[in-house]
């Protein structure tokens, strides 16, 4: 029987997940298998369930069952703990689940495939699900962290859960950025249906050594980037941490921790139009 591994969200329409697992799979000859398994709220926990006894070695998941996940684990790993939230689980020989985030050690490895060293001190724009596993990342690398939220509670929140970080107002930011090596965008704005932000001028206060990243991949250059780039700022762009945070799950339901390839990027970057 082939090793079997998927993901579940709700309503899921569309995900990139099995072109990823299944690309590996084939790269590295493993008869293993990725499928797309949606599950709605009130199945979550007994489809769970039904995938372990089926014998799947674990899943990934997505909205909006990350909680639940975080809930139905039996242990979690220290950054799912500090994140807040589980994207993968995998199911133990003894019929236990262990559950992980992989979004922030997904968003430091982008940096480093982009060859950008970790900042002393970085700035990030955000604080939803996404903004506390980075910021958790961040924090935990060592980076002094500002976080600004348009509901500045949010923000508080974090810094109060992780135990560091400095709260900004939204308004204020950009004339933060003369302090910080790293700017992280981990808002929903300039996503593509999300474009009604003005983004022109937000870089003007950047010192000519600060890097730009933008969480999100779609478009793959958002407006933030477009500013970096017209203002010759090193980019990262949201890709490169999707394809980084499925890397400990594939490693840990096929056995081989899988490279980023340029073909595995050039395959996803063709399902961004
Ligand atoms: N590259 C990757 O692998 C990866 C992984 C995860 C997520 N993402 C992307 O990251 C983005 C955020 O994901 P998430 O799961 O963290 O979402 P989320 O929990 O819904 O958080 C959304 C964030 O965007 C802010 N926001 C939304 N509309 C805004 C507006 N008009 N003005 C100012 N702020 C606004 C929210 O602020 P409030 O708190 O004020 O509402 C919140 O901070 C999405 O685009 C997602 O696709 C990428």
């Amino acid at each position: 029987m082939p090793k079997l591994a998927a993901v579940t969200g709700w309503p899921l329409t569309y995900t990139r997940s099995p072109i990823l697992h299944n690309y590996w799979c084939a790269r590295y000859g493993i008869d293993g298998l990725y499928l797309r398994l949606p599950l709605a709220p009130e199945d979550f926990e007994s489809g769970i369930r039904a995938l372990q006894a089926l014998g799947f070695a674990g899943l990934n998941v997505t909205i909006p069952h990350k909680e639940a996940a975080f809930a139905l684990v039996d242990r979690r790993t220290p950054p799912a703990q500090r994140a807040g939230s589980v994207n993968t689980l995998i199911f133990e020989a003894d019929g236990t689940v262990t559950g992980d985030c992989t979004d922030g050690v997904g968003y430091i490895d982008s940096l480093k495939e982009a060859g950008v060293s970790l900042p002393r001190r970085a700035l990030v724009l955000g604080a939803g699900g996404a903004s506390r596993a980075v910021c958790a990342a961040l924090l935990d690398a060592g980076c002094t962290l500002t976080l600004a939220n348009r509901t500045q509670s949010r923000a508080e929140a974090i810094v109060s859960a992780l135990g560091g970080g400095d709260v900004i107002a939204w308004e204020d930011w950009t004339a933060h950025l003369p302090d910080v090596e790293l700017l992280v965008n981990t808002t929903s704005l300039g996503m593509k249906g999300h474009e009604g932000f003005d983004w022109g001028d937000c870089l003007t206060h950047a010192s000519p050594s600060l890097v730009v990243s933008d969480i999100v991949y779609m478009p793959l250059e958002t407006p933030l980037l477009a500013a970096a780039h017209a203002r010759s700022l090193k980019a990262v762009d949201g890709l490169g941490m999707l394809i980084h945070q499925a890397r400990p799950g594939f490693a840990a339901w096929f056995g081989p921790y899988p490279e980023a390839d340029a073909t595995l990027r050039a395959r996803l970057v063709e399902t961004l139009d």
